[in-house]
């Protein structure tokens, strides 16, 4: 698939229709993520999959309940997280965003595994808000890792327009 059309194809998906995804289609797509650039290549993105129905039940429970709702019938939930207080720190100190650079390593892998998702024919949604200790006790994600955002992974029951974007040249500054 061409990427200028999976990046501005691709949406949030907010129906699905029920689908069965495959443990090797998981591993394809966090193989994709996982070649997304990195601090230092300190690959400090984690990936937790739930794939059978009660797993996807369990993680469904720990979701605010207008984005269970959104993500009924899903073939996959996928939580990532980060390895804490790795991604933005040098020997000689840390930068101006301290952990900042630690979400922004997990969202460059969450990109590639949305547009591959896309490619494979599969609808995604990524979820920021979750019960955090519920999910974290669900998963046995450990104390170093943040979770960072749930995805849903599914087959699209919709077709939505893309929300309209912020005009270029009123984000753009070219000097
Ligand atoms: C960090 C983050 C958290 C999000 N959380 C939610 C969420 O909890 N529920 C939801 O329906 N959409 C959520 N979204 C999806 C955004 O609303 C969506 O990406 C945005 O409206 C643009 O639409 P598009 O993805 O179709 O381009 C989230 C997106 C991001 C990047």
């Amino acid at each position: 698939m061409e990427l200028q059309n999976a990046v501005f194809g691709r949406r949030s998906i907010r129906k699905y229709a029920p689908c069965v995804v495959k443990k090797e289609e998981i591993e394809e797509i966090v193989k994709c993520a996982q070649a997304a650039p990195s601090w230092k290549n300190s690959q400090t993105a984690r990936f937790y999959v739930a794939l059978s129905e009660e797993s996807r039940e369990n993680v469904r429970k720990c979701l605010a309940s207008f984005n269970a709702e959104r993500t009924e019938g899903v073939g996959a939930f996928i939580v990532t997280t980060v390895v804490h207080g790795i991604s933005g720190y040098t020997s000689s100190g840390d930068t101006h965003l301290g952990n900042g650079f630690e979400c922004f390593d997990n969202g460059l892998a969450v990109q590639n595994l949305l547009l591959k998702a896309y490619e494979m024919g599969y609808g995604t949604l990524i979820m920021g808000l979750y019960k955090e200790k519920e999910l974290r006790t669900l998963l046995s994600v450990p104390e170093n890792e943040n979770i960072v955002c749930v995805i849903a992974l599914g087959k699209a029951d919709i077709d939505p327009e893309m929300p309209e974007r912020n005009q270029t040249q009123d984000i753009l500054k070219i000097f």
